[in-house]
């Protein structure tokens, strides 16, 4: 969703700056953009545009103060007037913002009212107009914007630039937020990837703190608006790893990547495990949280654990979980599951757990995210940065670690290591003859639905590949419960329909393989994976059985077929329409 990038300090080329900061959030999601950059005679030139950003050029401007953003259209179309940053009726307050001013009716009503002329349609005008409204019985800026603060209700970020005393003001109630500082100056962004080209050391805003930014000075305030030290912290990736390499899309670098990322979590995960299985086993009761794809990791997590810790540990959606909290306790551990560490449904989800004195083990991928910080305790993925919008190797980690985990409570880690280190190889193989993969996708492209079916642990594979598989190619994919196929599903398979079959060697084989024979009967084409050949299968790839494991390289091969699919259709599976990275509105 929407992006901040702004940068303020001694260089004179923060435009360019600014430009490449909105190209590294573009991952989130945005249907139109802008810059607003402070000249050295102390006027600022806004430059906004509706659509993507392109080949568009950095304003020829020099300046060491600007602003720039990506916006997700919620108020009003997409259109240049809509675009920020936005200014108030003077020009004396210039600002871009990520969240919805929740009462932004009200207050706008009131202010035109009072004579303030609207140029856009959007909530985020309206704190430019507030802030004005303020400035007129106050030049005190912090004052001004603690009551701004006050005024507006919702989830918010905002950064104001006041071109007059060449200073930028942040506050945050929301969206995510990180300063970097640098030897040239402080940047800000809404991704701490964004910031890596410039440094390292980060500073991720805390909900209700706000800061003050001069060329050399960084102030934050508490949430009561006393001076606090900032604790900075090193980001553990370097800018490399957040950009494409030699790959023309991310999604494909990030598939690519999850041998190593698997790896390392079976080499170096031990420590977070035992942690994280004496949680767990000192809880009450535990649940597992998360929203789409991190959904369905907390979907296997159940199946896991029941499996292989003989433990029942519930799941729920995160936009869900906030109406089943009701019997938590200070005994009841939450594990939110989560890429970005910034998925709204997800922290609300916590918050609501946290208002039961539940403790909170996060699994995240961004070290000083929302829910980083939220958690009591923290698992990091380690998957470095993940920009396709589509998840794939934070998806395979998390389940790498749940399955571990679930090892770990049986005090069987070591096979569970065996088998991981299996399918780590498996993957590696169906990378290295993704062409094969390639080629079975081309007699699907033509298909207007695809279903995907499992049982046991492969029925949230099952969910997760067809997620993977629509999202990018916007081709209908389900993914069932083999065995609910004859409660209703069957009456969706036509001649030809592609049907995808997990069939792992486990206690679900022959089941499936009825399953096999019943799409068959009904014209349904079956791919089969497994690790033998079958006469039910039209078409089968072979994946080795790497035991409970088996799930990840299955899904390994939805994500590469949705990927191949989405090029075979001419879409760019990095960026599917509609969708955003980093979901942090409701
Ligand atoms: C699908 C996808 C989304 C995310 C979901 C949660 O490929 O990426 O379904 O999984 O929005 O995001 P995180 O894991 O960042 O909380």
């Amino acid at each position: 969703m929407c992006g901040i990038f702004g940068y303020i300090g001694t260089k004179q080329d923060a435009s360019t700056s600014i430009l490449e900061g909105l190209k590294s959030l573009e991952y989130r999601g945005y249907d139109s953009w802008g810059i607003a950059l402070q000249k050295s005679d102390g006027t600022v030139h806004i430059t906004k545009h509706p659509g993507k950003i392109g080949d568009a050029k950095a304003p020829d401007i020099q300046s060491s103060i600007g602003i720039g953003h990506t916006r997700w259209a919620t108020h009003g179309a997409i259109s240049r007037e809509n675009a920020h940053p936005h200014t108030d009726c003077t020009g004396d307050v210039v600002l871009v913002h990520n969240g919805i001013v929740e009462n932004f009716d009200k207050l706008k009503t009131e202010l035109e009212a009072k004579g303030h002329t609207f140029k856009s349609e959007t909530d985020s005008e309206v704190i430019a107009h507030l802030i004005e409204e303020f400035l007129t019985s106050s030049q005190d800026l912090g004052n001004v914007m603690k009551q701004t603060k006050q005024a507006i209700d919702g989830m918010n970020a905002v950064i104001v630039l006041f071109p007059k005393h060449q200073t930028f003001y942040i506050i945050k109630n929301g969206s995510p937020i990180v300063i970097g500082k640098a030897s040239d100056g402080y940047y800000i962004a809404s991704g701490a990837s964004a910031i890596l080209p410039h440094t390292k050391e980060v500073y991720f805003l805390e909900d209700g703190e706000s800061a003050k930014l001069t060329t050399d000075a960084l102030t934050i305030f508490d949430k009561q608006g006393q001076e606090k030290q900032p604790t900075f912290i090193s980001l553990p990736y370097d800018a490399q790893m957040a950009t494409k390499g030699d790959y023309e899309y991310f999604m494909l670098k990030e598939i690519e990547e999850q041998p190593t990322v698997l790896q390392t979590i079976s080499k170096s995960g031990y420590e977070d495990i035992q942690k994280a299985a004496t949680l767990i086993k000192n809880a009450h009761e535990t649940y597992l949280i998360g929203c789409g794809t991190a959904s369905y990791a907390a979907l296997a997590g159940t199946y896991l654990f029941s499996k292989i810790a003989k433990r029942h540990i519930n799941h729920s959606i995160g936009s869900e979980f906030s109406y089943l909290v009701d019997f938590l306790t200070d005994k009841s551990l939450i594990i939110p599951l989560s890429q970005s560490g910034e998925t709204i449904d997800t922290i609300s989800a916590v918050d609501s757990a946290k208002q039961k004195n539940a403790q909170i083990l996060a699994i995240t991928n961004s070290i000083g995210s929302t829910l980083y910080r939220k958690a009591d305790t923290n698992i990091l993925l380690n998957a470095g940065p993940e920009k396709a919008v589509a998840s794939t190797k934070a998806y395979t980690a998390k389940i790498a670690y749940l399955y571990l985990l679930a090892h770990e409570m049986n005090g069987s880690y070591d096979k569970g290591i065996d088998h991981l280190d299996t399918a780590i190889k498996a993957i590696s193989t169906l990378i290295d003859n993704q062409n094969d993969i390639e080629q079975i996708v081309h007699g699907m492209k033509d298909s207007t639905s695809i279903f995907v079916l499992g049982r046991g642990l492969s029925y949230p594979a099952a969910l997760e590949s067809a997620l993977k598989i629509k999202e990018v190619s916007y081709v209908h994919a389900e993914g069932f419960a083999a065995g609910e196929l004859k409660h209703g599903v069957l009456a969706l398979v036509a001649k030809g329909t592609p049907i995808i079959l997990f069939n792992p060697h486990d206690e679900t084989y022959e089941d499936t393989i009825s399953a096999a024979y019943e799409v068959r009967a009904r014209g349904g084409y079956v791919i089969g994976l497994s690790d033998t050949n079958h006469e039910a299968y039209d078409e089968f790839i072979h994946i080795p059985d790497c035991g409970d494991c088996t799930v990840i390289p299955n899904v390994v091969v939805a994500q590469l077929m949705g990927y191949y699919l989405a090029l075979a259709k001419g879409f760019d599976p990095d960026k599917p329409r509609n969708l955003a990275k980093s979901v942090v509105v409701k």
